[in-house]
């Protein structure tokens, strides 16, 4: 397994262009199921999750190519409707060919994906929506099994607020009978991203960025091609890390209106920030004002970015609140944290980080994406060499991240493992 070894204490500066969204790519890569001809994607980040994407895609027989940062996606000779374990184990957004195939072969066969190191993870709210539309659901065996002559439109309600689930259920409306309203839908970027894509293919959407999303269902979809939007967590990343270890770094190719919570709160931190559409500078001296957060449903502060501001309030100056309000178990990243010398009281789903004057160096082990993110940084500015293992959970969510912190000044490198 693969680690990062980082030497702290170096301030970034330069510039660094952020990648595709990946939860933006992962949904719009399965609306290609939707309909039976190429469809091309531009902006595609090279990511473990895109590439565990394509090889379900063409185990359901579609065909997939990935040039550079393009993916092209034919499902027109798609002729399996079951996602198997092995390959739903290692990507939990597996679930996300639930509501295509549902749309286009009105059956699906999907191993239920399991809960995972932040949480049970249930897709409850998938299901029962699709039952709403008229589909028999049986569990057995580890498997969602489920069937439909033809979904039939409805008004669902979600008791919670769920990315996916609003994703899964959007797509499958749009081949369905009639017209389906979502309410208390989720209202994040990578849904109207979604939305916008699936308009282009003949779909009829509107609502999408509000919390209710009425899809008229229509006979057929068609190929479309298109890029994906910016990845607005590793801007959050970027922005957050050149806060914390001091310097002067320009974060390019994003789009900040996506970034209103994560950009208010890092200014709140002392960070000097000149904001335009598309990029976003950061000035710091690395002294640090501690800041609450409490984590939200877009367009509140993003749960995605909870670890990594967490590791910028280990050296502020003053207590920091971290509400968890998303996942019951986004603390995993506090234990490695607290071995690097941070002071970080955890009671519920709140964490109370008092700001230390610096961290020290330490072998950490990486649990989950974000909180491998959050470990790289802390590894920045500690005193001493950081060796961040298991850095596997990186590459699912993260660009070649060494060599972007290296390109803005970091002494970090990968040891192949
Ligand atoms: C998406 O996950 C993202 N993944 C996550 O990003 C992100 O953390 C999350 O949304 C919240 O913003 C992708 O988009 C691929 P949810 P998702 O359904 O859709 C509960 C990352 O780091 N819930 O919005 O799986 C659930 O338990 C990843 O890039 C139900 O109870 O999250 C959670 O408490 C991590 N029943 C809450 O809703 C359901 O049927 C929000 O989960 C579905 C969800």
């Amino acid at each position: 397994m693969d680690k990062l070894v980082i030497e702290g204490g170096r301030p970034l500066n330069g510039e660094v262009a952020i990648s595709g969204a990946k939860n933006a790519a992962l949904p719009i890569l399965f609306s290609a199921l939707l309909t039976d001809g190429p469809c091309v994607y531009h902006n595609i980040p090279y990511l473990r999750d895109i590439l565990s994407t394509i090889e379900l895609l063409e185990t359901l027989g579609a065909r997939c190519t990935f040039e550079g940062r393009t993916v092209t996606i034919d499902a027109g000779g798609m002729c399996c409707h079951e996602a198997p374990y092995d390959l739903v184990r290692k990507m939990r957004a597996s679930i996300l060919v639930l509501g295509p195939l549902m749309a286009r072969l009105k059956q699906a066969r999907v191993s239920l994906p399991g809960g995972c190191a932040i949480g049970a993870r249930p897709i409850n709210l998938h299901l029962r929506g699709l039952e709403r539309m008229g589909a028999r659901i049986e569990l057995s065996h580890g498997y969602v099994e489920t069937s439909v002559d033809k979904l039939r439109g409805n008004a669902i309600y979600f008791d919670v607020v769920t990315v996916t689930g609003t994703e899964n259920l959007m797509m499958a409306a749009t081949l369905a009978e009639g017209t389906t309203i979502l309410r208390n839908a989720a209202r994040e970027p990578e849904i109207i991203a979604l939305a916008d894509v699936l308009r282009r293919m003949g779909a009829r959407i509107s609502g999408d960025g509000s919390e209710e999303i009425t899809i008229e269902g229509v006979d057929r979809l068609t190929p479309v091609e298109t890029t994906i939007i910016p990845d607005r967590i590793e801007a959050g990343t970027f922005v957050a890390a050149a806060a914390l270890t001091g310097g002067d770094v320009t974060v390019t190719h994003c789009d900040t209106r996506h970034l209103g919570a994560i950009l208010h709160k890092i200014r709140l931190t002392g960070a000097v920030l000149d904001i335009l559409p598309d990029q976003v500078r950061v000035r710091s001296e690395g002294r640090i004002t501690s800041v609450d957060i409490k984590t939200q449903p877009y367009p509140g502060f993003p749960t995605d970015m909870q670890a990594q501001f967490m590791a910028l309030m280990t050296v502020g100056r003053g207590l920091s609140m971290v509400s968890e309000t998303i996942f019951e178990n986004r603390f995993i990243h506090v234990s490695e944290l607290q071995r690097m010398g941070a002071d970080i009281t955890v009671s519920g789903d709140t964490a109370l980080v008092k700001g230390v004057p610096h961290l020290s160096a330490a072998p950490v082990m990486a649990s989950d994406l974000r909180a491998s993110a959050s470990l790289v940084m802390a590894g920045l500015v500690a005193r001493g060499q950081t060796v961040v293992n298991r850095v596997y959970h990186l590459d699912r969510g993260y660009e070649a991240m060494e060599e972007k912190f290296k390109r803005l000044g970091a002494a970090i490198w990968r040891e192949k493992g």
